[in-house]
């Protein structure tokens, strides 16, 4: 397809629920551009590691997984949700291999050659379908590879949507979203692409954190492109810490995935002693929050750097075979997991919340979809369980693809826009300040609006927020934007919202944790948390 500025379709995003989209809708002659801003394998799925929860093994059963997902959301999923992801598991996974996906096999003792199920913390069954410990590398490289071979698909790569451009809407919505503008990173122009339809599938915020396990790319653009256009936000203060990330000085962001802890890893103190009895009956294998906590608890109270993980009672051909990749990434930094336990800290690692969607991924401007990480749909309430996400990316890109499929024909072709201005701003001469502002807002995120949360911490990151903000709308107004500029206009807007949400829930619940308000509130039916710009 040459290339154009009018689709029928523009997705901003090329991770597992972007790509997937495209080549639904692409199999049914929808012309569709997909942006990324960095390399297409810059998002979260490239880096997923642990796999895709799907009900296949024999003993377990779809209202075994709804149980589960449920228990770890702590009392604010929507069941009808949890159900309608969990019932699609199976057939989500068939299609990931029809596009080609090869996913790790066993024989059964008949000689019979089955998906090899990985267990993860929350889930009472072994249920993780995966490649190794590199399901999202396999994920990714299958439906890019499809994805280029096919006519009507367009892909972007460094390509930084700024803003959704939305008109009047004459039906019951009072906007409707008609297309974006996008920074082309690399000529450093900025081009209208317009489109019938476009969908958000931008991944989370996580990197609105110092310590992250995420890509670059995951600054919650989706999230703040959204708010700024007048849709709703919920849930934002669910933001999801891994229990274990590698805590090595030269090691950024590498993630330990959890189902080391699923094949017995044990976590341990410096002096080799266990831990996690102390917290939870189910130990390591506890819902992600919890081990998160009960880790920041012990390095707080004892003033330790790390914890450990210990997987070398296995032995090294199991580890080996098992953990290619993290066997390996260790092993660049001199630590041989089949020998010796892995230093491991809690980062920040998922957003729960996000743009609220309902159960076809629609926003509240018409036309304008949320897939993927960036949308709240209900399915994670206060706390996502294990490789709940790969799978909601799945089923909503379906879910959206049908919706669009269904609407498309009677959807107009969106009115002439006018071209990005540029004639009020100059380049900057002060990017530093970009950069200090960038640390600055991280550094206190950790800080004050982190695993352990309180009132006055709140209000403190708060007030930075605000002094932030307001240089930040000054400094965008006067200069030309650059994708450095964009995040953190994003990122900013995204901590207001983390924070807003988490003063606004007077209760520990799932992943928010305060000290002023340690207990539930069971006293009355638990609610999510929604802001209306
Ligand atoms: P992403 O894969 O993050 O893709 C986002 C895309 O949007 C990227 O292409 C990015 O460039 C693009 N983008 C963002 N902003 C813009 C913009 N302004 N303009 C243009 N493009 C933009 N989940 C599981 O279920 N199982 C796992 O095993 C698992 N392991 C994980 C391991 C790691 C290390 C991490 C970080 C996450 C893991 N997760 C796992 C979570 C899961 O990977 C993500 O939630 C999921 O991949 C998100 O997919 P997505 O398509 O929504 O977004
Ligand atoms: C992991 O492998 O531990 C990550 C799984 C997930 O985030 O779902």
């Amino acid at each position: 397809m040459p290339y154009s500025t009018n689709y029928d379709v523009l997705i901003i995003g090329s991770g597992g629920a972007g790509l997937s989209l495209a080549l639904k809708l692409a199999e049914h002659s929808t012309r569709v551009a997909v942006l990324s801003k960095l390399a297409l394998t810059s998002g979260s799925t490239y880096y997923a590691q642990g796999g895709i929860s799907a009900v296949f093994d024999a003993e377990d059963s779809i209202e075994s997984h709804i149980e589960d997902t449920l228990d770890a959301g702590a009392g604010l999923c929507n069941p009808e949700i949890v159900r309608l992801t969990v019932t699609h598991g199976k057939s989500s996974i068939d299609w990931l291999r029809q596009q080609g996906v090869l996913f790790t096999e066993e024989q059964t003792l008949a000689g019979e050659t089955k998906l090899h199920l990985n267990r993860e913390g929350g889930h009472s069954h072994r249920r993780i379908v995966h490649t190794n410990d590199a399901t999202g590398k396999a994920v990714s490289l299958s439906l890019i590879e499809r994805a280029k071979e096919h006519a009507n698909i367009q892909l972007f790569e460094y390509h930084n949507a700024v803003d959704l451009i939305t008109a009047p809407d004459s039906a019951a919505s009072a906007k409707r979203v008609i297309g974006a503008y996008v920074l082309d990173t690399q000529t450093h122009q900025v081009k209208t692409i317009s489109a019938r339809v476009v969908v958000l599938a931008t991944g989370g915020a996580n990197k609105v954190y110092l310590y992250s396990t995420n890509p670059q790319s995951s600054t919650g653009d989706g999230i703040a492109l959204a708010w700024r256009a007048g849709c709703r936000v919920s849930n934002m203060e669910f933001m999801q810490f891994h229990p274990t990330c590698l805590y090595h000085p030269q090691a950024r962001s590498f993630l330990i995935s959890e189902a080391v802890r699923g094949e017995g890893g044990k976590l341990i103190l410096p002096d080799g002693s266990s831990f996690m009895e102390n917290f939870d009956p189910r130990g390591e294998l506890a819902p992600r929050d919890i081990v998160a906590r009960a880790i920041d608890h012990e390095i707080k109270k004892r003033g330790i750097d790390c914890v450990y993980l210990d997987i070398s009672h296995k032995s090294e051909q199991f580890i080996r075979e098992h953990f290619p990749t993290i066997y390996q990434r260790c092993l660049e930094f001199d630590i041989d997991i089949t020998k010796q336990p892995i230093p491991v800290v809690p980062a920040a690692h998922y957003t729960c919340g996000g743009v609220l969607t309902d159960s076809h991924a629609r926003t509240d401007i018409a036309n304008l979809y949320a897939i993927g990480e960036v949308a709240c749909t209900g399915l994670h309430g206060a706390n996502r369980m294990a490789s709940n996400s790969l799978l909601e990316c799945l089923v909503f890109a379906n879910r959206a693809s049908e919706d669009i499929l269904r609407k498309l024909p009677a959807i107009p072709s969106p009115p002439h826009i006018p071209d990005w201005d540029e004639s009020q701003v100059s380049d900057s001469d002060e990017e530093v300040v970009v950069s200090h502002n960038w640390d600055e807002l991280r550094h206190f995120m950790w800080d004050y609006v982190g695993i352990v949360r309180t009132d006055k911490r709140l209000n403190r990151a708060m007030n930075r927020v605000q002094l932030l903000k307001k240089e930040i709308a000054e400094y965008y107004s006067n200069f030309r934007v650059t994708s450095d500029l964009l995040e953190l206009r994003n990122l900013v807007i995204v901590a207001e919202l983390i924070i807003r949400c988490a003063q606004q829930r007077k209760e520990s619940r799932g992943l928010h944790y305060t000290l002023d308000y340690p207990e539930t509130d069971n006293s009355k039916t638990p609610r999510n948390t929604v802001l209306s710009p």
